[in-house]
């Protein structure tokens, strides 16, 4: 069992390369089948889920190879082959793969997915916007079989859902009139996925504002294309700084993309300047609480850093408020803050944080993505050592998260443990599985091609 053995009370300092985005690079290695061709996609980050994502377009009959910094994407051809329920249900972004199966073949079988850590995480935004394109759409409590064309049209999302802009931006292409997708997501992500899908020659315009318009058509190139820097990340690696009392330099990121993140630091007594291309923070002696902060689609404050925060106002002077408005239940780092001395009540999507000095290292377990990196800027901020287990939820998304913060002086490092009685036992009694994945599963089946 991999677990990171954590020092804290050490300042980080330093400079950290911002890798490529996850949220970017998952949409378009699903958007990579839109048109049959090789594609060349640099700057993808070498993570858990990219490698299950191109396990699943193997499984579909595309080729995929990691050449250094580059995926090659080869998906001139692909088979009926329906990828081992297993694999899929190690990534709930498979669900991407239902507009670019539909915009390619022309049908696409999924697997109803269940909730995942975060939330219940339902998929009726994708199923009434691709029957509103046109698609037949058939459910039962298993599965949803999807088949026909895009017949072009308007449709306006009941809520800016990031998934269902990017699904329906691809089912899209299948047509050969024009679509109109209206109260979309604005992620910068969006802007990266409409990016790949021009590079391949598709008409699509409008991303990053509310409203997408897409011109049916088949693409006509194949792609080299450079992915987004992940703006998670970079968020991640500042409140590292910043909870530790460093100071840093991020490079290879815009600091436009963070303002939210970057005004919730200031407000907490960093000093920030941010670049074109890069962010400097310098932290206070000590951090003092922002107030209240609630998580709300983009430009608000992002739900992917709401865990990261909450470490930092364990910490931070004075009693800060964080409301969770994105996901239901996404409050499952407090248990394991708790354990390191943290005082922390919730209350549905509430959470009340009362600052205390100092973090006591435990043994605590990750149970989802960026809950996990808290824990892990939890253990950089505690007294003696912390031992973060169920790791496997951590680099999922984040690449080399310990190589990361070593480079800027953080002490801490992965070890592989033979499961002991008592670390099974721990692991146990926090529903700390280490196979599962715990996201939904996803099984994209083709019935034909
Ligand atoms: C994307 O998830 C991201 N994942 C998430 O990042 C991110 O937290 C989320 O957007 C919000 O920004 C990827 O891009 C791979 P949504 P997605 O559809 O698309 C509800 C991370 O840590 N909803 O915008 O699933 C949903 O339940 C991950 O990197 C419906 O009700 O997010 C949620 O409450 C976590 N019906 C809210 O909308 C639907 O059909 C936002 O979901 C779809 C969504």
């Amino acid at each position: 069992m991999e677990s990171y053995h954590i020092r804290g009370g050490t300042p980080l300092h330093g400079e950290y390369p911002v890798k490529g985005a996850k949220n970017a690079a998952l949409p378009i290695l699903a958007a990579a089948l839109c048109k049959g061709g090789i594609h060349e996609i640099y700057g993808c980050p070498d993570i858990g889920d990219a490698s299950v994502m191109m396990d699943i377009l193997k499984g579909l009959g595309a080729d995929c190879r990691r050449d250094g910094n580059c995926l090659v994407v080869d998906s001139r051809q692909l088979t009926s082959a329906a990828v081992p329920r297993q694999l899929m249900s190690m990534l709930r972004s498979s669900v991407f793969l239902m507009g670019s199966l539909l915009m390619r073949t022309g049908e696409a079988v999924v697997y109803r997915p269940g909730g995942c850590n975060i939330g219940s995480r339902p998929i009726d935004i994708h199923t009434d916007g691709l029957r509103h394109l046109g698609y037949t759409v058939t459910e039962d409590e298993e599965k949803i079989v999807c088949s026909g064309r895009c017949r072009g049209g308007r449709y306006v999302l009941p809520y800016p859902s990031v998934g269902a802009t990017e699904n329906l931006m691809m089912a899209a292409l299948s047509g050969d009139g024009l679509t109109v997708l209206e109260n979309c997501a604005i992620e910068p992500e969006i802007l990266d996925l409409q990016g790949f899908l021009r590079t391949c020659g598709f008409q699509v315009y409008g991303a990053g504002t509310g409203t997408i318009a897409v011109l049916g058509g088949k693409g006509i190139s194949d792609a080299m294309y450079f992915i987004m820097e992940d703006r998670i990340e970079a968020a991640t690696y500042l409140m590292a700084l910043a909870g530790t009392g460093g100071e840093g330099i991020l490079t290879g990121v815009r600091g436009r993309l963070l303002g939210s993140v970057l005004q919730v630091l200031e407000n907490m007594g960093c000093r920030i300047r941010s670049f074109q291309d890069r962010i400097e923070l310098v932290s206070p002696e000590r951090l003092r609480s922002p107030g209240m902060v609630s998580t709300a689609p983009y430009p608000g404050f992002p739900t992917d850093c709401q865990p990261q925060l909450m470490t930092l106002a364990v910490c931070a002077a004075g009693e800060t408020r964080i409301c969770e408005e994105i996901f239901e239940n996404r409050f499952s780092h407090k248990k394991e803050l708790m354990k390191m001395g943290a005082n922390i009540e919730t209350c549905g999507k509430n959470a009340i944080i009362k600052g205390i000095g100092r973090l006591q290292g435990a043994e605590v377990c990750a149970q989802d993505l960026r809950g996990g990196a808290a824990l892990v800027l939890a253990g950089l901020m505690a007294e003696e050592e912390t031992v973060v287990t169920g790791i496997h939820h951590i680099e999922r998304g984040y690449e080399g998260l310990e190589r990361g913060l070593r480079l800027l002086g953080g002490n801490i490092e992965k070890k592989n443990e033979r499961k002991t009685k008592k670390t099974e036992e721990s692991a146990a009694e926090v529903g700390c599985v280490s196979a599962d994945h715990g996201s939904s599963p996803w099984v994209p089946v083709l019935s034909h091609v």
